[in-house]
């Protein structure tokens, strides 16, 4: 586990680009590339996915409700997302999602614009936007998720969002607790045409409930890749 103060002297060791710049210029990520296990088919990187749009640290929380089988299940999710692209080529980059797990699921409890506040004090994020499910735009039935930047990051153009459908699901390979690493493609949206939940950190349920128990909200952190899309950086 790393400290924040641990994360501090690291950036503190950084060059230029992490002195604070009066206006956030995020980076361009087009030319990085994400980490998925090779050994795996579920999500897979090539052409047709084209390149990076964006990358964003997920903060927020998977809820669930209790099913007929003392089961849960997923009901959607809510996070805040923000600009990690001028931290890919750090050494903090692949423990950013732990870093702000352990923050988010401290006591006394954190807010996730606590954490950005946080990480805003090491690198003045970008707030790109928020995460969360919509009715499924295409059946109108079921829950779609939606990365949606136009209230922040994008705000003016109303087609800076994306609604996707799962088109594959690998269980962390970091364990049990942390939901799965996902990829997407888009049904509707300028946004991405293709999305990827890695590197996630929390966010997996009790394996068992009590029929008729309340919403359970369990937090998580994710790095979220967006691929494609017209909106760019
Ligand atoms: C795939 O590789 C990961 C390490 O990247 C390992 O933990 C996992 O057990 C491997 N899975 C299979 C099915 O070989
Ligand atoms: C990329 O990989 C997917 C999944 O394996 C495959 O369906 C698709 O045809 C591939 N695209 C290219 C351009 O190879
Ligand atoms: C729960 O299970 C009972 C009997 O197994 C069934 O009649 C009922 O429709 C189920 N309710 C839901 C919400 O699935
Ligand atoms: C998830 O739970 C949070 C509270 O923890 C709530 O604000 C949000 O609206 C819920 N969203 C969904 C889709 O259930």
């Amino acid at each position: 586990m790393f400290a924040l103060s641990s994360v501090l002297s690291l950036l503190v060791a950084l060059p230029a680009v992490f002195a604070a710049p009066s206006v956030p210029v995020g980076c361009d990520p087009s030319g990085d590339a994400i980490s998925i296990p090779s050994n795996q088919t579920q999500l897979w990187v090539n052409s047709t996915v084209g390149t990076p749009s964006f990358i964003a640290l997920g903060v927020g929380v998977q809820n669930y409700t209790c099913g007929n089988t003392s089961t849960y299940t997923n009901v959607g999710a809510v996070a805040e997302l923000f600009d990690i692209s001028c931290l890919y080529h750090t050494p903090i980059f692949t423990h950013l999602s732990e870093l702000a797990y352990d923050k988010w699921n401290c006591t006394p409890e954190v807010t996730a614009s606590d954490i950005i506040n946080d990480l805003s004090g090491i690198h003045n994020p970008i707030v790109l936007g928020q995460h969360y499910y919509v009715t499924n735009p295409v059946t109108g039935t079921g829950i779609s998720p939606k990365w949606d930047f136009t209230s922040a990051s994008e705000s003016g153009n109303p087609n800076a969002f994306v609604v996707a459908a799962k088109i594959g699901d690998l269980p962390a390979p970091t364990g049990k607790t942390d939901v799965d690493w996902v990829q997407l493609k888009a049904i509707q949206g300028d946004l991405a045409s293709y999305v990827f939940r890695v590197a996630t950190k929390g966010g997996q349920p009790p394996a068992s409930c009590t029929p008729g128990s309340p919403l359970l909200s369990v937090k998580y952190t994710a790095q979220y890749w967006l691929y494609g899309g017209s909106v760019k950086k």
